[in-house]
């Protein structure tokens, strides 16, 4: 998977659209190729109500009160994914007895192969902060709608297939709208840092 049609270029439409959507909110600068950038009043995300890795229906407004921090991705990807929950696990280390304010949420682009118990074997790779959603192709489709997220199924030579897929950390506030954004590039301690200013 070549990174940069994994990560980069995603990002950027997603950075275009956001950009798009704060053209009118003119106290607003937006970096084009910044690591953060607090988007104010766009509007991406919404609620959902998807199935964990035991099998438990989470909805967004089950975490009301915390901050979560949500992530799109496949966990049968091969280098992108592991690479940035790893960055988040290793952040919420640093971050110490804030990190219980933050709820790390992992979403598949790939609910055919995602089952609950293949998330229960992946997210617990990370360490037990992270809870893994899944759901019908149709409820994950209208979430990765909601959060712009950019996913296509690409041919593997030899069989079966990977996700192309959009790399972004979604940090969503307390009252379930968006606070801020990150991509994947963004390092533990940087993360840790904004993180710890922006709770
Ligand atoms: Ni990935």
């Amino acid at each position: 998977m070549i990174k940069t049609k994994e990560a980069l270029i995603p990002y950027l439409l997603l950075v275009a659209a956001l950009v798009g959507g704060l053209l009118w909110h003119a106290s607003e600068t937006v970096p084009g190729l910044g690591r953060t950038i607090t988007t104010g009043t766009a509007n991406v995300g919404g609620p959902f109500t998807l199935t964990d890795q035991d099998g438990k229906k989470r909805s967004l407004s089950d975490f009301r009160g915390k901050y979560v921090l949500i992530y799109f991705g496949y966990s049968f990807c091969p280098d992108v994914c592991p690479t940035t929950l790893g960055v988040v696990a290793q952040a919420l280390d640093d971050l110490g007895a804030d990190a219980s304010r933050i709820v790390p949420v992992f979403i598949t682009i790939d609910p055919e192969r995602d089952t609950p118990s293949v998330l229960k074997t992946y997210m617990a790779a990370f360490g037990p902060r992270f809870v893994g959603l899944t759901g019908s192709p149709k409820d994950i489709a209208a979430v990765e709608k909601a959060y712009r997220v950019y996913a296509k199924k690409s041919p593997i030579k030899g069989g079966g297939y990977g996700v192309d897929h959009s790399s972004v950390l979604y940090l969503m506030g307390p009252d379930g709208r968006l606070v801020s954004f990150y991509d994947e590039l963004i390092p533990p301690k940087d993360l840790a840092k904004d993180l710890k200013a922006k709770i």
